[in-house]
Parts: structure tokens; C-alpha cells; sequence
């Protein structure tokens, strides 16, 4: 078999056989076939696109082409969900206890990378002494027990999708729904959940700007998902301004914990059941979305999750009370309003905006080498279409540097008030099951 071949094929708008595919993942991994044929193909496939098939085929090659983990010694059903990344996005740290403690087993593999806030772990460790550094036995040990742990990456997943992203990096084909779909997919499925929930964003502050391209991107993913054997489903969800009122670490964590106790914003909450009911009937611990919405519901009032969650942390070394005392986390030095301007409703508050501003702040990491700083970002007062009075708290920055100036600029720019009638935008866009 020969790369040129492939390509060529590709560029006229063929489609590639499952040994084609396979033999282009592996050479490409192990080093025999050079950048740039992989370039030239990918960029064929960026503009011929893949069939269903393809995409299958190409996602099991890249999970094929690393480590695995095997979460076969854990019972139950395990259901895994992916946010396609938002700003604000404090899901996980709720899910994860709240469907646990209806009996769903939560094995979590979470990363910290890039990004406006960091990642999962990064949010978990403003809690002082918990850890992420147990050995898969503990973690399985865990996830038995309790039915939720959360563990670092470890280990050589998918190292097809690594070289590959780099490469799609600097060659500007990032952007291509098979690529991206197979490239998230890969890596949910060598994670090893039985079922996947997916939260694909939309608008400003997502990686899908438009909801025509997230609803291709929701039903390429949920289409590999339930051709390799994993039952998948996703939720198209606005991220056209951030999710919830706190943007940054320690911050989050506190909203997490009053989400917990049914005391969060309305629409971090609904998302929460939203996305929960339909992790709780792919594991099978409810008969109907309705049924299983009500239980998550219920745990959120009774304690039940609340609790769940102070068991999940002093499981992983960390401060339990906490939960009841979130000012044991790390604390801003300053606290700094921003007062509107003037009155009206408010029409629009750029999500990506609000990201950088956090960042500016030092809530998230610019390079891999960059610090975070737990204790600092933003709380929103108002989300659109709210009414605000002149001079009346738009959010309250919290900060620990002196560019407090400039980040206030940046969010006057991000905020928009209008004397128009505005309502607040659609939470849930759609549901993609197949
Ligand atoms: N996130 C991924 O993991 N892969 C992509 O290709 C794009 C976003
Ligand atoms: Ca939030």
C-alpha cells in the first residue's frame, strides 16, 4: 500500500477502505509515513469529507494506536460525558457526584490543559489536600465503593490523535467535523465508558460557532459513538454567554457546591438534570428521563448529592468541610465591582470575552508551563436579559494582581446594555440521539 495512493484517492473524492485508514494511522504512529503526506491528506479529507464508515474506522484506528483502560472490574454501567468546552462550564464537578448518588458509577479520567479555567482537576484541587495521583487499582477500588473518582491521564492514549492534532494545528485543518469528531471520540472510547453523554456548545464562547455546525458535529460524534458499540447521545446546549455566574477555580467549586444543594443558577441546574437524566437511563438506573430527572432532583434537596460530593472528596485526601466552609479555599486579595454605565436589559455578554478576561485574571492557562491562580475570576449579577440599573454591580472581578484596570475595560467591552426588549436566549438547542 502506498500513502500517495490514499491521498490521491481522497483528493478525488473516494472513499477509503477500513485497511487504508488502518494503514495510514499506523504508519503515521510509528513514524513511517512522513508529515506531509499526512498534511496533504488530511487537507483532502478537510475538503472531501468522510462517510460514516470512514469516521468509524479512523476513530477505532486511533484508539487501536495507544493504551486502553480497562474499567471492566468496575459493576455497573459507566457513563462517561464530554463537554466540547465552554466558558464557566462547572458541569462535571456536579455530574459526577449527582449521578453518582443515584448508583451510577462515575470512573473519571480528566486532564488539565489550556484553557479560559482550568481544567477538572485543576477546580477539584482548591480544595485543600485533595489529589488526583492514585494508582488504577485505587481508582477502581474507589469507584466501587463510592461510585465516583476522578483520576490524572496516565498512561499513552490515543498517541495517533496527539501527532495528529499537532499537525492539523499548523496546517489549518483543525476546523473539519470528521477530524474533530473522530479526534474527541478516540479519546472518549479509550477512556473506557460503556455509554457517552455529550455536550456539544454553541455560540460565542464555543468551538462550534454556529448551531448548524454543532448539530453536524453532535450527530458525526453520536454516530462513531453507536458504530464502535458505545451508546451515545448528545445535547446541543448556548454557550453564547457563560454557563452559570462564576468563571474561575475555587469559584466554580463554591457554585458546584450550591448547585449541589438545588441553591445554583437556573441554568447551570438545568443543564446538570438535563444531561444527568440521560446519563441515568444509559446506565439504567431509571426507566424513563422523566423518572430519572426527578431522582436527581430529589438528591439535590435531600442532601443525598451534597453528600455524595464530601464522601467523593476526603475519599481523595481532600478537606470535607469545605463543602460546608467554601472560604477555606484560596481567596482573591481584591474584590472590585463593575457598575453599569447605564440602564437598561441586558442584551449580550460575549462568553469568549469573559473567558479572557478570567484569564487575564490568572484563572487559566495560556501554556502548558503557566501557573493558575485558584482563587481568582469573575461572578456575574446579571446574565441576558436582565435588567440593571445605572451604576448598579454588572459582576464582581476577584483578583490578586494590578491589572484589574484593564480587565475591566475588556469586560465593559464584552457587556453589552440595551434600551431594546431582549429575553434570555435558549438553554437546550437539541437532543441528537442518532
Ligand atoms: N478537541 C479535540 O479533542 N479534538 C479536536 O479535533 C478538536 C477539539
Ligand atoms: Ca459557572
Amino acid at each position: 500500500m502506498r500513502m500517495y495512493d490514499l491521498i490521491e484517492k481522497k483528493r478525488d473524492g473516494h472513499e477509503l477502505t477500513n485497511e487504508e485508514i488502518q494503514f495510514f494511522i499506523n504508519g503515521y504512529t510509528n513514524g513511517d509515513i512522513p508529515d506531509y503526506q499526512v498534511s496533504a491528506l488530511l487537507m483532502a479529507v478537510y475538503f472531501q469529507d468522510m462517510t460514516e464508515e470512514e469516521r468509524a474506522v479512523l476513530t477505532t484506528a486511533m484508539v487501536d494506536s495507544g493504551d486502553k483502560i480497562d474499567l471492566s472490574a468496575i459493576s455497573g454501567i459507566k457513563v462517561d460525558k464530554h463537554s466540547t468546552g465552554g466558558v464557566g462550564d462547572t458541569t462535571t464537578l456536579i455530574l459526577a457526584p449527582l449521578v453518582a448518588s443515584l448508583g451510577v458509577p462515575v470512573a473519571k479520567m480528566s486532564g488539565r490543559g489550556l484553557g479560559h479555567t482550568g481544567g477538572t482537576i485543576d477546580k477539584l484541587e482548591a480544595v485543600p489536600g485533595f489529589h488526583v495521583e492514585i494508582t488504577s487499582d485505587e481508582f477502581i477500588d474507589l469507584v466501587n465503593k463510592n461510585k465516583v473518582a476522578v483520576v490524572g491521564q496516565s498512561g499513552n492514549l490515543t498517541p495517533a490523535d496527539k501527532k495528529l492534532y499537532s499537525l492539523r494545528d499548523v496546517t489549518a485543518t483543525v476546523n473539519s467535523i470528521p477530524l474533530i469528531a473522530s479526534s474527541i471520540m478516540s479519546k472518549k472510547i479509550a477512556s473506557g465508558a460503556d455509554a457517552i453523554v455529550l455536550d456539544v456548545k454553541t455560540g460565542a464562547g464555543a468551538f462550534m460557532k454556529s448551531l448548524d455546525d454543532a448539530k453536524s458535529l453532535a450527530q458525526a460524534m453520536v454516530s462513531i459513538g453507536n458504530r464502535v458499540g458505545r451508546n451515545t447521545m448528545a445535547v446541543i446546549s448556548d454557550m453564547s454567554q457563560p454557563l452559570g455566574y462564576a468563571i474561575g477555580n475555587a469559584l466554580e467549586v463554591k457554585e458546584a457546591i450550591d448547585t449541589l444543594q438545588g441553591k445554583g443558577p437556573e441554568d447551570l441546574t438545568e443543564l446538570c438534570l438535563t444531561l444527568g437524566s440521560q446519563m441515568v437511563v444509559l446506565a439504567k438506573k431509571a426507566s424513563s428521563l422523566d423518572e430519572a430527572r426527578e431522582q436527581l432532583k430529589a438528591n439535590m434537596e435531600n442532601g443525598k448529592a451534597f453528600e455524595q460530593f464530601k464522601t467523593f472528596l476526603q475519599s481523595q485526601g481532600g478537606d470535607a468541610s469545605v463543602a460546608d466552609h467554601p472560604e477555606l479555599m484560596p481567596k482573591a486579595d481584591y474584590m472590585v465591582e463593575l457598575p453599569a454605565k447605564e440602564a437598561g436589559t441586558i442584551k449580550n455578554i460575549i462568553a469568549d470575552d469573559l473567558g479572557t478576561a478570567a484569564m487575564m485574571l490568572g484563572a487559566g492557562r495560556a501554556t502548558k508551563e503557566s501557573v493558575i491562580d485558584l482563587a481568582v475570576g469573575i461572578v456575574l449579577h446579571k446574565k441576558v436579559g436582565d435588567q440593571v440599573e445605572a451604576g448598579e454591580s454588572l459582576l464582581t472581578i476577584h483578583a490578586n494582581q494590578a491589572n484589574i484596570e484593564e480587565v475591566k475595560e475588556k469586560l465593559y467591552q464584552s457587556i453589552e446594555v440595551s434600551t431594546d426588549n431582549v429575553s434570555a436566549p435558549s438553554l437546550i438547542y437539541d437532543i441528537v440521539t442518532e
